[in-house]
């Protein structure tokens, strides 16, 4: 399949670690050019070397939750490289939360990073898409589906609105032929997700995911390139949930339990009848 990707030019903001990362090598695969982002200067310089082997890149220290430099981003990607074609809401982490509730700080570090930062990312995009087209996918997470009580319990709600923001921008560019879906991603084992969730909670994550692991960045990356192809002209206003079937069914394990039944000589009306 060709998603006709060659020389296009492809912002990933939160580049330089983890699923963003892994977003921009799979774009360089295709032959896009990228422009990244990241707070860490270091971190980018470092996803910059290890990127360049595979294509161009530019990269920018970008505070995503700052309107400002997150527009400034944009004009620079687009004087560096003539256009703009794609544009990846990534950045985020989880958050955090000090006592038994949010206050102020808190609520107001989360909303800026999970949802005003996408805000200002679709709408530098639009800027430079209004000539040529383009297409935007955002980040959201299964969070935004499955409500998650405890210390991600603002993260969902915020993701969710990422989902809502993604169909109402959809709606409001589609005129100019720009294409905006969205990613909910499950469980993916990056540094900082597997050091935040600890060894229980990680089991118990696996043991609520119909594939029974945790997901690859680049099992989210190879989804968001598609959905910024050609390959899918005919989608926006969409969220498309990459999570191994996590919280999707109330007995994940049914097909393995019933396979080991199977290997052991046990029939399967016999097997059945027992669960
Ligand atoms: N991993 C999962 O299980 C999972 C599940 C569902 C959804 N997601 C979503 O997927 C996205 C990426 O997650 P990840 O696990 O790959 O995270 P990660 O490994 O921690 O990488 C996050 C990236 O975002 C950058 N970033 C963070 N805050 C930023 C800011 N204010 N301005 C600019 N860049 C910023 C980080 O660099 P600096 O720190 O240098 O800024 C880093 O490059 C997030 O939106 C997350 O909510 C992840």
């Amino acid at each position: 399949m060709n998603l006709n990707l060659k020389d296009k030019v492809v912002v990933i903001t939160g580049g330089s670690k983890g699923i963003g990362f892994a977003t921009a090598q799979a774009f360089l695969e295709e032959g896009a050019k990228i422009a990244i982002c990241a707070r860490k200067e270091e971190d980018l310089k470092k996803a910059y070397e290890d990127l360049s082997r595979l294509g161009e890149v530019y990269y920018e220290v970008v505070d995503v939750t700052n309107s400002k430099q997150v527009y400034d981003f944009a004009e620079h990607v687009h004087q560096h490289y003539g256009v703009l074609d794609v544009w990846v809401n990534n950045a985020g982490n989880s958050g955090y939360k000090k006592g038994e509730e949010y206050d102020d700080e808190e609520i107001d570090f989360i909303t800026n990073l999970i949802f005003k930062s996408v805000v200002y990312g679709c709408q530098a995009a639009f800027r430079y898409m209004k000539q040529n087209g383009g297409a935007i996918v955002n980040v959201a997470s299964l969070g935004g589906r499955c409500a998650t009580s405890g210390k991600a319990s603002l993260y969902g709600p915020l993701k969710s609105a990422v989902m809502n923001l993604t169909n109402t921008l959809a709606g409001e560019y589609a005129a100019w032929n720009v294409r905006v879906t969205c990613v909910m991603p499950g469980f993916i084992a990056t540094e900082r997700s597997v050091k935040s969730v600890g060894a229980a909670k990680l089991q118990s994550n696996i043991a609520t995911t119909i594939l029974r692991r945790p997901g690859r960045p680049e099992e989210i990356a190879k989804p968001i390139v598609f959905l910024a192809s050609d390959a899918a002209s005919f989608m926006t206003a969409t969220s498309v949930e990459v999570s191994g079937g996590r919280c999707m069914t109330l007995n994940p394990l049914f097909s393995y339990e019933k396979k080991e039944a199977e290997e052991r000589g046990e029939s399967i009306s016999s097997y059945e009848a027992r669960v």
